[in-house]
């Protein structure tokens, strides 16, 4: 009996204990203090409450898995009601809020993250549509959506853009991007604007477009150098922003290597299993003409101003990966994740045989 209930008061006093805050569990961010708790991983609480706009897209997507797998509470705001199905599985219970929002409303984007103390702006559109050209998609919803946070007292706001961002580009996605970092510096001065270069993945616009659609990226005879980056390693340097208190400044995200879209076909072509394209190269005059007509066809087809981009080599900036704890993989070592289902089912299980060799122009220089 004696020993029951000095065994009862144990387990009392240890559920006392677990129950405690203990100083290292407050946490305070830039003026917003918040409690972690529980154990690590999907059921815990970081205590932190991020808004991903634009967390619907291809980033968006395993940004809101990462911050909701280490038990950061996520608002999730979309636009059309499927969008953010998948999305709202990827937390505990209650850890994913859906908001259902407009760009052009302050009101709705102001509920969207008044309770937050993190705010991702990964809202980016490739092509226009009939409602958004490219400064009003990617520079003035960024500013809108940056000032907001600033009004509403945010700690910290983090902003994609892109590698190539430039104003004096000759595309206009590129220079819509230089003006959005612009707008969101000066909206909210301590910003951390990170620029990645094209991202591969499961839902990419790399691989699977030059599974498919090789003939458009043999334009500029497949000369033109991009340096392709996992979308999992953006994510995760996304997602380390926040437990740091503030990282005011620009910084780059290129993958480690640069590489030709020659060699990227190949390595498609060796992976899949299918010939390499005999398609001929398109001049870019056509492109452009094929490009506009399109558009009037079938939506979204290539666009003008991605035939442009086709031409621009990616920028050769040093990496700044070491301020996110984060190091790059190589594309070779994830390719058959993402292509295996261009295999026809009669290679299905044949054994890998790549990558095929780098020309020496393809630097292999860490980021
Ligand atoms: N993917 C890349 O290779 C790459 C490389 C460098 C930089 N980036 C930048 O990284 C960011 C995320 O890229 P991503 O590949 O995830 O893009 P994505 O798949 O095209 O997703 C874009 C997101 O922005 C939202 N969005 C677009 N137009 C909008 C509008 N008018 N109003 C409200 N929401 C709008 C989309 O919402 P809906 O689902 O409702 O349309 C979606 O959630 C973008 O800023 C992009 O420019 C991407």
């Amino acid at each position: 009996m004696l020993a029951s209930t000095s065994r009862c008061v144990r387990l009392q006093s240890a559920i006392v204990q677990q129950r405690q805050r203990a100083l290292h569990d407050l946490v305070t961010s830039v003026n917003k203090p918040y409690i972690a708790y529980g154990p690590p991983g999907r059921s815990a609480n970081t205590g932190h409450v991020a808004t991903v706009f634009g967390c619907t897209g291809f980033l968006g997507r395993y940004l809101v898995a990462k911050l909701a797998k280490s038990g950061t509470q996520v608002i999730v705001p979309y636009r059309e009601e499927d969008s953010k199905r998948h999305l709202k599985v990827m937390g505990d219970l209650g850890q994913i809020v859906p908001m259902e929002w407009d760009l052009h409303r302050d009101d709705q984007i102001e509920e969207c993250l008044r309770h937050s103390d993190i705010v991702y702006n990964l809202v980016g559109r490739e092509y226009e549509t009939k409602n958004f050209n490219y400064d009003a998609v990617n520079a003035k919803g960024a500013q809108r959506i940056a000032s907001v946070a600033a009004q509403a007292g945010v700690g910290q706001f983090v902003h994609v853009s892109h590698l190539n961002a430039s104003h004096d580009s000759p595309s206009a996605f590129y220079r819509s991007k230089a003006l959005s970092e612009d707008l969101v510096r000066e909206a909210f001065p301590a910003a951390t604007i990170v620029r990645p270069s094209i991202q591969y993945g499961y839902e990419d616009r790399l691989l699977n477009n030059m599974a498919i659609w090789a003939i458009w990226w043999k334009l500029n005879h497949a000369k033109t150098k991009i340096r392709p980056v996992h979308v999992l390693d953006v994510a995760q340097a996304l997602a380390n922003v926040v437990s740091m208190s503030s990282l005011p400044g620009t910084f780059n995200l290129p993958g480690p290597s640069t590489l030709s879209f020659k060699y990227l076909l190949e390595l498609v072509s060796t992976v899949t299993y299918n010939p390499p394209s005999v398609a001929p190269v398109v001049p870019k005059r056509v492109a452009l003409v094929l490009a506009k007509a399109a558009q009037k066809v079938w939506w979204p087809a290539l666009s003008p101003d991605e035939v442009v981009r086709r031409y621009i080599d990616d920028v050769d900036l040093p990496g700044d990966w070491d301020k996110f704890g984060v190091t790059p993989d190589e594309i070779e070592d994830h390719a058959i994740s993402y292509l295996r289902r261009y295999r026809s089912a009669d290679n299905y299980s044949r054994p890998v045989v790549f990558p095929p060799s780098r020309e020496p122009s393809e630097s292999y220089n860490v980021a």
